[in-house]
Parts: structure tokens; C-alpha cells; sequence
């Protein structure tokens, strides 16, 4: 079976960090997202996945040089312009010749969910599309979606108020579906998946929807993205990796508690890292303390920072103390 992985997006909210490295190539628990992703969809069954690349396709090319990831065969559809997810889908499909049931999949999610059993229970239904649900508490910040006793879906409602809706399960940005959908998205046009292709094919009844618990994470906030990397080594995933990378280099009196440190990271003496994840090539001088933090670049001697995001040309200065704070 063959999977489309949408790429493409700018991750402006992870910014700096993706300043240089496309959302899905950052490493989550030392591994890159993409690679999670697609060792999932392999071990379901998937062969080949199309990367929907538009935005930076290059550090793509260079990251999988053989274009086989996880085990899975790539295939690199790269857009001419941002195509939104429908057009993405429509262009990377199109360009691969899927003319089949396919699953589609945002390559900024983090789950454990079954793909073999979402197929199954699509080709069940029989309709012409399967959306994966995962339930939020608090609903207002998703677009919602609700369904009807066959499991077809009736309505999306995006960022409803609690009492304009009963349905807690949101879109969970897993596809499957059949090559006809692609019937429904105009070649070479800009156009939303989500906002106009679904609710087209839930006015013709043809969506269908399977919600599960599984662990679910956006990775595409800093928060949630730090959520990610930590769920890996703490046990709240039935994978647990390494939280420090072979390569790097740990002074012997710095204290690093629940956090991942990545290739070439370089932690000074008496510094102290906390719930954070230092990204290949960080630096974190002698007695500084890093806490809740993304760090891609210099925490430099003394200093403290927490809950701050630090690209890869981000210096924090001796001594500083920074809150909350995105440097560049
Ligand atoms: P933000 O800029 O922080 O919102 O991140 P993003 O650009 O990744 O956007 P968002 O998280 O909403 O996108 C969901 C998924 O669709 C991600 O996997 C994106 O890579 C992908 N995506 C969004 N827009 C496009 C597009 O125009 N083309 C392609 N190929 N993928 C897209």
C-alpha cells in the first residue's frame, strides 16, 4: 500500500528552530520525526510514501540520499507552489500515478495508532474516505468533528464552544482514502482538505470516521513538540529510546534530568538541564541551567533559561536570565 506524508508546511510556529531544518527532519528522542512516522506506516503494511514537498524540499534529498526512510521507498513529489493540504495531496498523488486506496498522513504527527486496523475498518465501511478521531478535552482549539451511529460523519465544527457541540473527537490527521477522492481536488489549485474537499464528501455521505485512544501528539508547537520528545523517554509510550546521543559530550558534574540530548551537544560543568531537549550541535556552558527549554544553539556560562525556544543561531549570554523567550 502506498501513503501520502504531507511535508510541505513552513512550521512557522516552530520557529527558529526550523529556520534550517524542515519540521519533519527535527529529531524527536534523537530520531527524526519523518523516520518515526514512516517506521509506523512500514510496519502496517506501507512499501512506498510520497513526500508532498514544497517548503526547503533539499534537506530531503540529503537526509535519505538511497530515498528508501524506515525502510520504506520514498518517492519525492515536490510543489511548484504551497498547494494547502487538498492541492498537496492531489499533486503528490497525481505525480506517484495512485490510483488505489491510499493512506494519507501529517508528517508532523506523533501516534500509536493501528494504520493496518484504520484500513480495515475503511474498506469495512465502504465509503469513499476514512478520517482518523483522537478526543480532546478542550475542544475550542480544534476543528470537531462529529459522527452518527454507523461511524459516518455528520458535521465539522471548528473551534466550537463547548455547548455548540457534543462531540469531544477531532480530526486526528490520518487519512485512507480511495483514488476517486482525488476526483473531487482540481489539478494545480490551492485548496484545504479539511475545509472544503471533507465536508463536501460528508454532504455526499461518503466520509467516514474511526475514533481511537491512542497516543496522539501535534508535534507542531514548541510545547507539544517538547511533549514528544519527552513522552520517548519517560515510559509513556511503549517505545522508550535513549535520551543521550552517542556523541555527545556530558561533563561529568552536569545534573541532566528527564531531558534529550542530541549528537555533538556539548553540556559544561556543574550546568543543569531539565525536561528539555537539546538538539544536535547545543551548547551549554559551565553552571548554566536550561529548564522546559528547545536549545539549538548557546547557553552561554551562568546563565538560565526556562520554557525558551533557542535556534541555532540563538546566543544566550553569560549570566542572562530569560523566561519564556524566542531567540532569533
Ligand atoms: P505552521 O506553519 O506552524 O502552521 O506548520 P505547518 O506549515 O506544518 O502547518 P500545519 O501544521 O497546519 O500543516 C499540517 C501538515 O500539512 C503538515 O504536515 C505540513 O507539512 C503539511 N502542509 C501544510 N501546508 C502544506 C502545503 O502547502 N504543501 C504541502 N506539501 N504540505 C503542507
Amino acid at each position: 500500500m502506498r501513503a501520502v506524508v504531507l511535508v510541505g508546511g513552513f512550521g512557522t510556529r516552530l520557529r527558529p528552530l526550523t529556520l534550517d531544518i524542515p519540521k519533519p527532519l527535527l529529531p524527536v528522542a534523537n530520531v527524526r520525526l519523518l523516520e518515526h512516522v514512516l517506521a509506523s506506516l512500514g510496519s502496517a503494511g506501507v512499501t512506498e510514501a510520497v513526500l508532498a514537498l514544497g517548503f526547503k524540499p533539499e534537506p530531503f534529498f540529503e537526509a535519505f540520499p538511497e530515498g528508501v526512510c524506515a525502510g520504506v521507498k520514498l518517492i519525492y513529489a515536490v510543489e511548484p507552489e504551497p498547494m494547502d493540504t487538498a492541492g498537496a495531496i492531489g499533486f503528490a498523488a497525481r505525480f506517484a500515478g495512485v490510483d488505489d486506496t491510499f493512506i494519507v498522513v501529517n508528517g508532523d504527527i506523533l501516534t500509536d495508532v493501528d494504520y493496518a486496523s484504520l484500513v480495515r475498518f475503511h474498506r469495512d465501511r465502504g465509503l469513499e474516505g476514512t478520517i482518523h478521531l483522537i478526543p480532546v478535552d478542550d475542544v475550542t482549539q480544534f476543528g470537531v468533528v462529529e459522527v452518527d451511529d454507523s461511524s459516518c460523519v455528520t458535521r465539522f465544527v471548528e473551534k466550537p464552544q463547548p455547548h455548540e457541540t457534543t462531540s469531544r473527537f477531532v480530526n486526528a490527521g490520518t487519512y485512507v482514502l480511495e483514488a476517486s477522492v482525488l476526483d473531487r481536488i482540481p489539478v494545480g489549485q490551492p485548496l484545504s482538505i479539511e475545509r472544503v474537499v471533507f465536508p463536501a464528501m460528508v454532504a455526499d455521505g461518503q466520509l467516514a470516521a474511526l475514533p481511537t485512544e491512542d497516543y496522539w501528539v501535534d508535534t507542531g508547537r514548541p510545547e507539544t513538540y517538547l511533549k514528544a520528545n519527552l513522552d520517548l523517554i519517560d515510559g509513556s509510550r511503549s517505545l522508550i529510546l535513549a535520551s543521550v546521543a552517542a556523541q555527545a559530550h556530558l561533563d561529568a558534574s552536569a545534573v541532566v534530568t528527564h531531558s534529550v540530548i542530541g549528537d555533538s551537544c556539548d553540556v559544561g560543568d556543574g550546568a543543569i538541564v531539565i525536561d528539555s531537549v537539546l538538539l544536535p550541535g547545543a551548547h551549554v556552558g559551565p553552571g548554566a541551567k536550561v529548564e522546559r527549554s528547545l536549545i539549538m544553539g548557546r547557553v552561554n556560562a551562568g546563565a538560565s533559561v526556562v520554557s525558551c525556544v533557542i535556534g541555532k543561531d540563538g546566543i544566550v549570554e553569560a549570566g542572562a536570565t530569560l523566561t519564556d523567550v524566542k531567540i532569533p
